[in-house]
């Protein structure tokens, strides 16, 4: 793996990569080059098939990511705006589309881009002590991260409305009660429990997981004919993989299958 200045970067032996955003001191907001060794770090997860599951967090007790870097963004003109905007709306798209799961451990603050971020993982984990929210507003800009786009999927139209246009903080409790976390943890056993949810994804078929990521993205995207039409493909497909084969037969042996990726 190459190496980060602003990330902290582990694989542990199950494939399991937890990616640790690294900026304490500014409650780990995105500057350009943190957004940029993003790029490159999960370019590489994709590529390197000993990872299986990968775990994004925020490095202290205190913060996730407190969105983007206001002191860097400043003095941007629209131009530079624009050009920050989509830069990290490329990122943020390919953690979304990055081939394995991707599960957000919110530890702490998830504001603008943070609540960004964790958006484009496939599922979130609130500690206790998380606090979700897009003030984006308070600043005179709009999420540009994808905030206004994945927020309203995530929880629909109003609530996600009211979220943007008041630029309020919610507590994990609130973030579960309309679906923005999946699960809220006791701080120390956030981490923990984003492993178990690892775990138990990589015990399963990963083409079949794999195919439910891209259906579940893909069929987001379209209309309902169009996404049942593209499941019927790579439900078809599965039946092509070795690991079809040993699911279905280790279920009438009555034995725990064994997944080979194949
Ligand atoms: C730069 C930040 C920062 C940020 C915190 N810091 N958030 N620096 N960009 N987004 C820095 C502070 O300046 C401070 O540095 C240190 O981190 C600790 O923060 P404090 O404010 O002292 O902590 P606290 O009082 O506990 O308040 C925590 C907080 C607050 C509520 C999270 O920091 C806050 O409101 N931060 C900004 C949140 C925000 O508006 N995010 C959205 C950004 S816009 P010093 O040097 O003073 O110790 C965005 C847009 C994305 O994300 C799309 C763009 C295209």
């Amino acid at each position: 793996m190459g190496e980060y200045t602003n990330l902290l970067v582990e694989i542990d032996s199950e494939g399991i990569s937890t990616v640790t955003i690294n900026r304490p001191k500014a409650l780990n907001a995105l500057n350009a080059a943190t957004v940029h060794e993003l790029d490159q770090l999960f370019d590489e997860l994709a590529a390197n098939d000993a990872v299986k599951v990968v775990i994004v967090t925020g490095s202290g007790e205190k913060s996730f990511v407190a969105g983007a870097d206001i002191l860097e963004m400043k003095d941007k003109t629209a131009v530079e705006g624009r050009q920050w905007g989509q830069l990290a709306q490329g990122v943020f798209n390919k953690i979304e589309n990055l081939p394995k799961p991707v599960i957000a451990a919110v530890n702490g603050y998830a504001l603008g881009g943070g609540c960004e971020l964790a958006m484009a993982c496939d599922i979130r984990i609130a500690s206790e002590k998380a606090k979700f929210g897009q003030p984006e507003v308070s600043l005179g800009i709009p999420p540009g991260f994808g905030g206004t786009q994945r927020l309203s999927r995530l929880v629909g139209k109003g609530r996600a409305k009211e979220l943007l246009f008041t630029g309020d903080m919610i507590d994990a409790a609130e973030a579960y009660r309309i679906g923005l976390a999946n699960q809220v943890s006791v701080p120390e056993e956030l981490i923990g429990k984003a492993k178990a949810m690892a775990q138990k994804i990589i015990s399963r078929a990963p083409i079949a997981v794999q195919v439910c990521k891209t259906a579940v993205n893909r069929g987001l995207d379209v209309d309902l004919t169009s996404g049942i039409a593209y499941e019927a493909e790579v439900f078809g497909l599965c039946f092509a993989t070795q690991d079809q084969k040993e699911g279905m037969t280790a279920f009438i042996e009555k034995r725990k299958a064994n997944f080979i990726g194949k």
